[in-house]
């Protein structure tokens, strides 16, 4: 295929991809920008297929049927709230192609693989592929980031998945065994580069890298797990940006630096929302402190006093200022468009509601504004954990729905807490505060909750969804 129209394709793709990554930025502009993006990768994959010859367009055709097929299944089927391990598989799987591509374009262009066309066409153009230190460098560059990406990535699926390795799980002396295996790493890949005959040393590489994976992740637990699928994210761009230099394909690494880019400012700012230190993340040291040593026993014992929908109705018939915070468990039980339904229901009795959103409530960047947005709550109404915290103390009516970690107030008081550090909404402030979850169970962090025991809390006990309705239900029968 003519050369230009490749080229035209490519740039019509990278075009695309900023386009989706600026419409990403906002939940008004969110849909189209996902839609720019899938449209760039198709023309991306077909373009790039066409252009090698390498296959022809059955199987073009038949490819993109069955992905298409696994992917809108995959999208259909996986709920909401399991969205960080399907972005973990994603990422990971971006890494472990980064390797395996820039794996065989490496032992192709040695001469290493039966066939070797373009070795051969290398040696009669009088190019000496032992000295292609750009393509060797950024060989190795993608087999480090992409192994540690893939590795990683699998680790982190199974701590959220809740299959192994839960909490942060660190030895005496991580970091120096860390340091240690990253020399090490970084040492094979240099050593790759001097002898890139030696092909063998790609895989050891590999391999170390591997290592490099596992323990910069298991080393991170509890409420720091945003932060590395963040930090995975954006590895898994660089490592396809790398594999980019590898085959020459400007698209790839356009497109992998724009991930890798949007990736480590998603990091920071979930390091800024943690309380976190990037540097910390980046070398996989054990982020937050260990465990806490406060038992709920001693939390709760007696002090929690639980209430009902009529009560909550009466407490707001008064309210001039109600503001909901809603978590996890809001996702869980699909409590959105209620909640929805009891703010217009409020307002329509002269109380102002508002939302106050944490940036890690839930299990995604954004989780809870793409739900609201979803039941379309206007934007106006979601405040922003620093814009709302100055002024909670002028609220009457504090409702925190299916959240927990995101208000514990531990993380200020109990530096041994994994979340320690972390901003929390303060909702102790509220002269009234309702929580409505199911039980006294943790949440995400594993700790409890003094919040649940305080003076002004009452806990309503109850699905979020079913909690809601019986609220607006009696709120019209007052
Ligand atoms: P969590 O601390 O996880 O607490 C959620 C609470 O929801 C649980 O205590 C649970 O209590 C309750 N719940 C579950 N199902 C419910 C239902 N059907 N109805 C009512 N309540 C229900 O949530 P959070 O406050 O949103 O904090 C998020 C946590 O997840 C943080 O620790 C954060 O670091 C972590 N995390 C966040 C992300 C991102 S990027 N947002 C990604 C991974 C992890 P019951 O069982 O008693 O009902």
């Amino acid at each position: 295929m003519n050369v230009n129209i490749i080229n035209l394709a490519y740039l019509l793709a990278s075009v695309l991809f900023v386009l989706g990554i600026k419409g990403l930025t906002s939940p008004r502009t969110a849909v189209r920008g996902n839609a720019y993006s899938g449209l760039a990768m198709l023309i991306a994959v077909v373009a790039t297929l066409v252009d090698r010859n390498i296959l022809t367009f059955e199987y073009i055709i038949a490819g993109v049927a069955v992905g298409a097929l696994i992917g809108a299944i995959l999208a259909m089927k996986i709920k909401m709230t399991d969205m960080p391990q399907l972005v973990a598989v994603f990422n990971g799987f971006g890494g472990g192609a980064s390797v395996l591509v820039a794996g065989a374009a490496y032992l192709e262009i040695m001469g290493a693989l039966p066939g070797g066309v373009a070795s051969k066409a290398l040696s009669a153009a009088g190019i000496d592929p032992a000295h292609d230190y750009q393509m060797l460098i950024a060989t190795a560059a993608s087999g480090i980031i992409g192994s540690v990406t893939f590795f990683g990535s699998f680790i982190a699926y199974a701590k959220l998945q809740r299959l192994f390795l839960e909490g942060a799980t660190a030895f005496p002396g991580q970091r120096i065994v860390n340091l240690l295996v990253a020399i090490v790493t970084v040492g094979l890949g240099v050593a790759m580069v001097l002898q890139p005959e030696n092909v063998n040393l790609y895989w050891i590489m590999v391999a170390a890298a591997a290592v490099l994976g596992l323990l910069l992740t298991v080393a991170i637990g509890g409420a720091d797990m945003p932060v590395v699928i963040a930090l995975l994210n954006s590895y898994s761009g660089l490592a396809a940006a790398a594999t980019g230099f590898v085959l020459q394909n400007n698209v790839l690494i356009i497109a992998g630096s724009l991930v890798g880019a949007s990736g480590v400012i998603l990091t920071k700012i979930m390091c800024k929302a943690m309380n976190r230190s990037l540097v910390n993340v980046l070398f996989g040291g054990a982020l937050g402190p260990g465990e806490s040593t406060v038992s709920s026993d001693d939390v709760y014992a007696g002090k929690v006093k639980a209430t009902s929908g009529e009560e909550v109705a009466m407490i707001m018939d008064g309210a001039r200022r109600v503001v909901i915070v809603p978590g996890y468990g809001m996702a869980v039980a699909q409590a959105q468009h209620a909640v929805r339904d009891l703010m217009n229901l409020l307002e329509a009795r002269g109380t102002q509601v508002e939302f106050a959103i944490h940036p890690v409530a839930g299990r995604m960047p954004g989780h809870m504004n793409v739900l609201l947005a979803e039941a379309e709550v206007p934007y106006d109404k979601l405040r922003e954990m620093d814009a709302i915290n100055p002024e909670m103390n002028q609220v009457d009516v504090c409702i925190v729905l299916g959240a927990n970690d995101v208000v514990n107030p531990l993380a200020k008081t109990d530096p041994s807490c994994p979340i320690a550090g972390m901003p929390i909404i303060d909702v102790d402030k509220a002269h009234t505060v309702v929580v409505i979850k199911r039980s006294l169970s943790p949440g995400f962090a594993m700790i409890p909750n003094p919040l649940f025991a305080a003076d002004n809390a009452l806990m309503y006990f109850e699905d979020a969804k079913k909690a809601i309705q019986e609220i607006a239900q009696a709120v019209k029968e007052l």
